[in-house]
This record gives structure tokens, C-alpha cells and sequence, in this order.
């Protein structure tokens, strides 16, 4: 049999077939591959870790941002050396970018032979075979308003944290993002099956869970709500934190702000995006808060939870957004007072609704002075609030080495600020406590006590 470009195609029952698989974008997109990883290796597939000794190449991808689909091409591009070999390697793109732009990816003259979204990966064994034994490129790009995968335990490969989805999709369509498009609509698992899950990951030795959803706390299901599932979860045994991304500031009940208050499990951390400071803005948005409603919801947060760790994700530049309405988010960067912030440049997403009815116009020097700007004022804030931390003696999760060097070693607060330790005979996933000797904008230095 030959395959349509012209190879011979491989008798698949011979031979185990191997995958290889590369993650980008956002956690939701490292469960998925979790997901897929299970799904392959449960069909008779194994894992290569090295994409020259795989039959099938899958990036599973982000389309938040312009930069995000960049570094994709450009992997497409460097795997386009895989032609030269004699046989088929299949390459597949999965994820937010196979949903978002469907048959173009296929037409295109880039390396791609097959195209799976988010709600498809249960045919990922399929369709790898398939094109391996020469039915051309494939395809499954249907969203689903059913599909959680409830059935399918993740299989980790490393770290001292697990995932878990808990809900997928979102039905907020927020005018710049693509998330609705790729993701499809809200749905949640059960409590039970995510308590079940977690059951699993606790006698595997898991102390850490994050649960996770594009829009977490639009948690529900058969009545239960978010702050009822974490409450469910807290109970499982062996589990010491709950951290959970991310929220919606519009959708944050006093029952969950009393939950992280008082479950000594669910960690102080709150990453909640507030886009932008200006009401103008969040309305073009569609984002359904002010800013002052943002601001009375941080109130209730700090009055409500002692210590708690605030973050946020900010987009600059948004169509028509002026130098007056920046300072307005400048303004409420400076009020708030963030541990920290990702700051993003406005990116257009073709098919969202802020696309289709305003032009990107706010110029490149401008979106870079804007960034420059409040990055800057942000590390000095961030950098003020982690010197409060010095000479406190903090309990940390022990993660492992520490990038830059490997004799220090790295692991996280109950807030999730990241301390690097000189390590002893620690190992990963010990709790020990360590008193802070030293602060950066973005970490902690500290002596084990
Ligand atoms: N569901 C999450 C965010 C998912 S995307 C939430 O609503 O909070 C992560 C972040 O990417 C967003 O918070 C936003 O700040 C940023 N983002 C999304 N679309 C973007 C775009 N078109 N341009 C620039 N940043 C974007
Ligand atoms: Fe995107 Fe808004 Fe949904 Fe977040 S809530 S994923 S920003 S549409
Ligand atoms: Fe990217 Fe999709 Fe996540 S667009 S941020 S990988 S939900």
C-alpha cells in the first residue's frame, strides 16, 4: 500500500507504534496531553521520548495569542525534515489551534497530515493508523457538549502537582479571545468521579492538586457548586493543597470566598484576570465587571482571607483603548497592589467578536510603551511585597532543582510564590520549612530551619 505522498506505508500491526508528544498554551492543554498520553498507551501505542524515534509527531497547541501560534509554524516548519526519511511519520496538531483553524492547517503546504480538537482525542488512535496506512490526511474537529473525558485517568509523567479538569469549555465569550471558539461550551464533571480522581492521585503519593477549567468557578453540576466540589475534595486523604485556575471575577460567591477562607487545604492563592482598568474597555470587552466591582470583590478577598496571594493576567491595547483609559488600568495595578501580573499586548484572533467589529488600532511602539511601563511599575510592587516575606519562616512544597542551579533547589508556598533553598537531602515532594532570607520581583531565598 502506498500512502498519498508517495511512501510505503506501514504494516501497523507489526510493529508498536510510538508517539511523541510536545505541549504549548496553558495547563488545561498538559491535562489534555495527559489525556491523550492514556488514551494512546491503553490502545497498544508507546511513548518515545525523542521525536527521531517517533511514528507519530502530535503538537498539542495554543491559540490565545498571535506568539503562540508563531512557535508552532515554526516547530511545523523544523519538522518538515522528517519528509526526507523513508518511513511515514505521521504529524499531527491537536488542541486550540487544530479547532481554531480546521482545514486551513490541512491546505496549508506545512507538514501537518492529521487535525484533532480538544473534544476528539478518544479517535487519536484512528486517525494515526489511518494515515499511516495511506487514507491521506485526517480529521476530527467536532466540539462536543458532552465530552469530560470522565471515564479516562490522566497518565503523569512527572512533578510534585497534579491536574484535574473539572469543567471544560467557556460560555463567556469575552470579545478578544478565542477560548469559546476552540473549547466549546461549559460542561462539568461530576463530583464524585473528580473526588474518585483524586482518591487515585493521593495513594499515588500526590499531596497537591490544581483543579481546572477556563472558567473555574462556572463549576456546576446536578446542584453542587464550585466551592462544594473543593469542600468535596479537601477530604480526600493524604491530600494536604488545592490550588485552583482560573476564576471569573464575576462569579465569585461569598460561599467560595468562605471556602478558601476556611478549608486549611485550599491554598490562599487567587489568580483572578482582571483584563483591564477601564469600564469603557471591559464592556467592549464583555467582561460583565467594572472596575470598581473588581475592586469591592479584592476587598471582600483581603478582608475575608488573611495573607491571601493575589494575581492577574492584563491585556494592553485593546481596540481604541486610549493613553487616559491605560492609566486607568495602571491606576488599579498600582490600588490592588498584585503579588504579580501577566501582562499581555492585545493580540487579534481571527473569528472573535472583537475581530469582527473593531480594528486593531492602537499602534505597536504604543502597546510596547504600555507594557514596558506597567511591567515595570508591576516588579516594583511585586518586588516590595516579597520583601515582606524576609526573616519569615514559611512551609514549602519541595519541587526539585532550581533552573539556574542545580546544587539550590526549588519549591513553592501555600501562596504559591516560588523559594529557592540550598538543598540537603531533600526530595521532591517533601514539606519542609525554610526561614526567607532574600527577595527578587519573582522568588524567595531561603535557609532550611
Ligand atoms: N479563562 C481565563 C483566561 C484564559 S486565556 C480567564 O478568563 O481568566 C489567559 C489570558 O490570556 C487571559 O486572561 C488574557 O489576559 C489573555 N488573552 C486572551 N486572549 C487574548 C488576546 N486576544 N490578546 C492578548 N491576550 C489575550
Ligand atoms: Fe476567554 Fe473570557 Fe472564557 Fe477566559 S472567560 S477563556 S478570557 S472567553
Ligand atoms: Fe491556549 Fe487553548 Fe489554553 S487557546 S490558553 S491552550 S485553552
Amino acid at each position: 500500500m502506498e500512502t498519498k505522498n508517495g511512501k510505503a506505508s506501514k504494516p501497523v500491526t507489526e510493529k508498536r507504534l510510538r508517539f511523541y508528544i510536545e505541549t504549548y498554551g496553558c495547563q488545561m492543554n498538559e491535562y489534555d496531553s495527559e489525556l491523550v498520553r492514556s488514551i494512546l498507551l491503553e490502545s497498544g501505542f508507546g511513548e518515545a521520548f525523542d521525536p527521531d524515534l517517533a511514528d507519530a509527531i502530535l503538537l498539542n497547541t495554543c491559540s490565545v495569542r498571535e506568539t503562540a501560534h508563531n512557535r508552532v509554524f515554526g516547530r511545523l516548519q523544523s519538522l518538515d525534515r522528517l519528509r526526507a526519511k523513508s518511513e511515514k511519520v505521521v504529524v499531527g496538531v491537536l488542541g486550540c489551534m487544530a479547532q481554531s483553524l480546521k482545514m486551513e492547517l490541512l491546505e496549508n503546504s506545512i507538514y501537518v497530515d492529521l487535525i484533532a480538537g480538544p473534544d476528539s482525542y478518544r479517535s487519536l488512535p484512528s486517525l494515526i493508523k489511518g494515515t499511516l496506512e495511506g487514507s491521506g490526511k485526517m480529521s476530527a474537529i467536532d466540539l462536543s457538549e458532552f465530552e469530560t473525558y470522565d471515564d479516562i485517568y490522566p497518565s503523569r509523567l512527572e512533578g510534585v502537582n497534579a491536574w484535574i479538569a473539572v469543567m471544560r469549555g467557556c460560555d463567556n465569550f469575552c470579545t478578544f479571545c478565542i477560548v469559546p471558539y476552540a473549547r466549546g461550551r461549559e460542561r462539568s464533571r461530576s463530583v464524585e468521579s473528580i473526588v474518585e480522581e483524586t482518591r487515585k492521585l493521593a495513594d499515588e503519593g500526590y499531596t497537591q492538586v490544581t483543579l481546572l477549567g477556563q472558567n473555574v468557578n462556572s463549576y456546576s453540576h446536578d446542584g453542587r457548586s464550585f466551592a462544594d466540589l473543593m469542600n468535596a475534595v479537601s477530604k480526600v486523604v493524604g491530600l494536604k493543597r488545592i490550588r485552583f485556575i482560573s476564576p471569573h471575577p464575576k462569579d465569585f460567591p461569598d460561599d467560595l470566598i468562605d471556602c478558601v477562607a476556611s478549608n486549611t487545604r485550599v491554598c490562599k492563592h487567587i489568580h483572578l484576570p482582571l483584563q483591564a482598568g477601564s469600564d469603557r474597555i471591559l464592556e467592549m470587552m464583555n467582561r460583565d465587571y467594572t472596575a470598581e466591582d473588581y475592586i469591592r470583590l479584592v476587598g471582600k478577598l483581603r478582608d475575608g482571607i488573611a495573607d491571601i496571594i493575589l494575581t492577574t493576567d492584563i491585556i494592553l491595547g485593546f481596540p481604541t483603548e486610549t493613553r487616559k483609559e491605560y492609566e486607568d488600568t495602571v491606576k488599579l495595578v498600582e490600588e490592588v497592589r498584585f503579588d504579580s501580573a501577566f501582562i499581555f499586548k492585545y493580540s487579534e484572533r481571527k473569528g472573535t467578536v472583537a475581530a469582527r467589529r473593531w480594528k486593531d488600532d492602537v499602534p505597536p511602539e504604543e502597546k510596547k510603551y504600555r507594557i514596558t511601563r506597567l511591567n515595570e511599575i508591576q516588579k516594583g510592587i511585586s518586588l516590595e511585597l516579597n520583601r515582606r516575606f524576609i526573616e519569615r519562616v514559611m512551609e514549602i512544597l519541595v519541587e526539585g532543582p532550581s533552573k539556574r542551579n542545580p546544587d539550590e533547589w526549588s519549591g513553592r508556598t501555600d501562596g504559591n510564590k516560588m523559594v529557592i533553598f540550598p538543598r540537603s537531602h531533600q526530595k521532591s515532594g517533601d514539606y519542609i520549612k525554610v526561614k526567607i532570607t532574600g527577595a527578587t520581583a519573582n522568588t524567595l531565598k531561603g535557609d532550611i530551619v
